[in-house]
């Protein structure tokens, strides 16, 4: 065993003013349960020469050191020697893409970055695809996607994204931005625009695009892929294919008005549409898959939630370490994530 200390990126510090290293205690415990279980030890907050730090013991090969580099709020890992000595350890991340893909785009209503990285590492790492996260291009849908932070974090990792939103100003916003990015970043892609139909109905449209993180990678065929589609999450179901997600991350709308985003029947109370949406998302998952959902405990309370998971027929995750992550946004919101398992 050896003893670490992670010290949290300033900018988490930043968003989550006094939550950082909770929230980072509850994203190793999750760590502890899973991939690195009887790896690492019990993570705490430790105030060293005045600097805030997360610091565990653990017993860490190359691949438990990667899913540390990944820890969504890490900026720097050392192992201890003594109190004293800091030995810097190299964070081999999983990130592919330059990292502006998740920064440049800025709203109101966005979800904040870091957060997103938590949501999904979590909710990948209680699934059956978290031995795969290191060396596996994982499958991933966000069916109340908004502007893409889930989809851009995801294609960071080098993963296959999906998404689903039924406001046409943030599909076009993200197609047009996600375009225009691929072209800046002079990355080979491909992008095709279509009418989404089924059964002879016209359900809205959908951007499909293939690009690959560089021109042999493109020549090899090694590539990653986006689809995103202007339609209702509860019709997510005829949009992709049954069984072809490793997880499913969302954040719910929260059921607060997000400056002007306050088109016509976004409005709808979070509980009632995840009710009706959840049976669907659950066929898109595959056996072992995992739904992680970002809810507003003041317009969603967590213990509705986790019924909510329970009659969709997936097994709650709920253990001391899931539940470290309730945490304040501001004065309406009150955020936490509930993530449940496909059998
Ligand atoms: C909290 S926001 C997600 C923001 C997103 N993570 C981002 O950073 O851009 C919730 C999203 O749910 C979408 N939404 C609400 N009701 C929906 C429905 N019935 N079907 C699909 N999308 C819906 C809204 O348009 C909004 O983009």
């Amino acid at each position: 065993m050896s003893s670490y200390a992670l010290l949290v990126a300033p900018s988490a510090n930043r968003v989550y003013a006094r939550a950082a290293a909770a929230l980072t205690v509850a994203e190793l415990g999750v760590l502890a349960e899973t991939v690195l279980a009887g790896r690492l030890g019990q993570a705490t907050r430790e105030v060293l020469a005045g600097v805030d730090y997360v610091t565990f013991e653990g017993d860490l090969d190359t691949a438990g050191l990667a899913h540390l580099a990944n820890v969504s709020t890490a900026f720097a890992l050392f192992e201890r020697a003594g109190d004293e000595t800091f030995r810097p350890v190299p964070l081999e991340r999983l990130d592919c893409l330059d990292d502006d893909l998740l920064s440049i785009l800025k709203y109101p209503g966005k979800t904040n970055e870091l957060f997103t990285k938590l949501l999904l590492n979590v909710t990948v790492l209680a699934s059956g695809g978290a031995a795969r996260m290191l060396t596996d291009r994982l499958r991933v849908l966000d069916p109340l996607c908004g502007r893409g932070t889930t989809l851009n974090q995801v294609l960071m990792y080098g993963w296959h994204a999906a998404g689903v939103d039924v406001d046409s100003a943030d599909f076009d916003t993200y197609a047009a931005f996600l375009s225009r990015w691929l072209k800046d970043k002079r990355l080979k892609h491909t992008a095709t625009n279509a009418k989404l139909r089924r059964d002879g109905r016209t359900l809205g449209r959908r951007l499909d695009v293939e690009l690959a993180t560089s021109r042999q990678a493109w020549a090899d065929g090694d590539t990653i892929t986006l689809s995103t589609a202007l339609a209702d999450a509860r019709e997510a179901a005829e949009v992709y294919k049954a069984a072809s997600f490793d997880a499913i991350v969302t954040d719910a709308p929260y059921g607060v008005q997000h400056g002007s985003r306050s088109a016509a029947g976004l409005g709808r109370r979070p509980l009632e549409l995840l009710g009706e949406a959840l049976p669907g998302w659950v066929r898109l998952l595959r056996p072992g898959g995992a739904v992680g959902i970002a809810i507003n405990v003041r317009t969603c309370p967590r213990e509705d939630a986790l019924a909510l998971l329970r009659d969709a027929g997936l097994e709650p995750r709920d253990t001391e370490a899931y539940r470290g992550f309730e945490h304040r946004v501001d004065q309406a919101i009150l955020r936490d994530l509930v993530v449940g398992v496909r059998r």
